[in-house]
């Protein structure tokens, strides 16, 4: 057996978001959220009201962290607990729970890496149009400015948005995730608004704490042409314009991909300047110390399908070898080749891997252990991906999986299980998988076995 090492500082976590695993709907004042609203008018195949009892159980959650000494913990603030309405006034109580929160993990030795926003917009700023308003930038910038004030000295590691494709496209374009809005000008003005609020949240935070590592987490989907007809080929460049190069680019300060601006606005997409204000890009591309990368697969595109989400990856509770149960095909190398993509067109000063992991529903055999070795296969050789990667001198500098707890997978509710840890979502009893004690020996050791 092999072993690869990586040096003491890597830092290696879990991840997990507030919606997907607090509940506590109704709990110390928390406003209504967009994925509330969602759930209540019963988008999601299972209510989030609860989701894993996270905001109840999270001591002997950290608790599970601490006894096998993972060391860092990558969570969401719901928004809507620290200012119920949005843009109003900030609730004590909601503060008070992340600073308990925080302060746990502290004492456990577990590092805090904090993300602002996992898609949970307060509802009444979804009345008054979302993302797709610039008046969200401003409110979000302000509770960046609140969290950085109570939170800050417990704080370092700090994540603006999560997957702001996610929110634009598949909320405002599509209507599939919430707020369920089907509208490419508003899903494009989404698109720049949540950026733009990337780059305030930054400066907001970077003002009040000089020490602060700031970053973004942005998801990608690395594209390869169906076959190498023309055709395909230039729609496999159209869909990473559309799915990866719009909001890299513009966040290492390049602006937005011509070749995509101008298709935009050939098909009446978007009027830039009705969206794009003076000084826009400058903000959006503030320095940030890290590149925060979610990385699941990657696809292949044929015409017909340069701007489709992700329905050719039809879920499937008995997935074909080499593919997950969210129908996502396994291409480890294709994260090493990312990685080197990405170094090589921005150089980016770290890249943290915030989100990777599988979905598997194995659960407890008649002794009550879950053997979950796919996952450990799948964890394992995107691992290696990163360690390779690294020695192609691409700064990777630490790894997240995707998730800690089974939880509330958006509108596939718990029927995806992404968990190192089972969440039985009747009694809430938490069984860890055989991948979570082989992870966490992984990340003490910062070691990776290699058969
Ligand atoms: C990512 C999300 C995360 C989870 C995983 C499976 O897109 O950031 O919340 O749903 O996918």
């Amino acid at each position: 057996m092999i072993h690869a090492r990586l040096p003491e500082d890597f830092a290696w976590g879990v991840a997990t978001s507030a919606y997907q695993v607090e509940g506590g709907r109704h709990e110390d004042g928390k406003g209504e959220s967009i994925w509330d609203r969602f759930s209540d008018e019963g988008r999601l195949r299972d209510r989030g009201d609860v989701a894993v009892d996270h905001y109840h159980l999270w001591e002997q959650d950290l608790d599970l962290l601490a006894e096998r000494g993972v060391p860092a913990y990558r969570f969401s603030v719901a928004w809507t607990r620290v200012i119920p309405d949005g843009d109003g006034e900030v609730n004590r109580a909601g503060l008070d729970f992340y600073r308990r929160f925080v302060e746990g993990m502290r004492s456990r030795g577990i590092t805090p890496y904090l993300t602002l926003y996992h898609w949970d917009l307060p509802q009444p700023l979804q009345d008054r149009g979302g993302w797709a308003s610039r008046n969200t930038v401003d409110a979000f910038a302000r509770y960046a400015g609140v969290l950085a004030d109570a939170l800050g000295d417990h704080v370092g590691h700090w994540i603006t948005q999560n997957e702001p494709w996610v929110s634009a496209m598949l909320g405002y374009k599509d209507g599939y995730f919430a707020p369920g809005i089907a509208d490419w000008s508003q899903a494009l003005s989404a698109s720049h608004h949540l950026l733009l609020s990337h780059g305030r949240a930054t400066e907001e935070i970077r003002s009040r704490l000089g020490n602060a590592a700031v970053g973004i987490a942005i998801d990608c989907r690395p594209t390869a042409p169906a076959t190498p007809s023309e055709e395909d080929r230039s729609a496999a460049e159209h869909f990473d314009g559309f799915r990866n190069r719009w909001f890299f680019d513009p966040v290492f300060g390049l602006g937005y991909p011509e070749d995509m601006m101008s298709l935009y606005v050939d098909k009446g997409k978007v009027e830039p300047e009705m969206i794009i204000a003076d000084g826009d890009l400058d903000e959006i591309a503030a320095p940030i110390d890290f590149l925060g990368l979610n990385y699941y697969t990657t696809v292949s595109v044929g015409a017909g399908a340069e701007e489709t989400d992700e329905t050719e990856m039809a879920p499937t509770v008995d997935p074909t070898p080499g593919y997950t149960e969210t129908g996502w095909k396994i291409d480890p190398d294709g994260l090493r080749r990312y990685l080197e993509h990405l170094s090589a067109s921005y150089s980016p000063a770290s890249i943290l891997i915030t989100e990777n992991g599988a979905s598997y529903s194995d659960g407890p055999d008649e002794t009550g252990e879950i053997d979950d070795w796919r996952r450990i296969d799948y964890l394992r050789d995107h691992i290696a991906a990163v360690i390779e990667a690294r020695e192609n001198g691409v700064p990777v500098d630490g790894y997240f999986v995707w998730s800690f707890l089974d939880n509330l997978e958006w509108l596939d509710g718990f029927s995806q299980r992404f968990g190192l840890v089972w969440v039985d979502t009747n009694t809430m009893q938490r069984i860890p998988k055989r991948s979570f004690d082989w992870y966490a020996e992984v990340a003490r050791t910062g070691t990776l076995p290699l058969p």
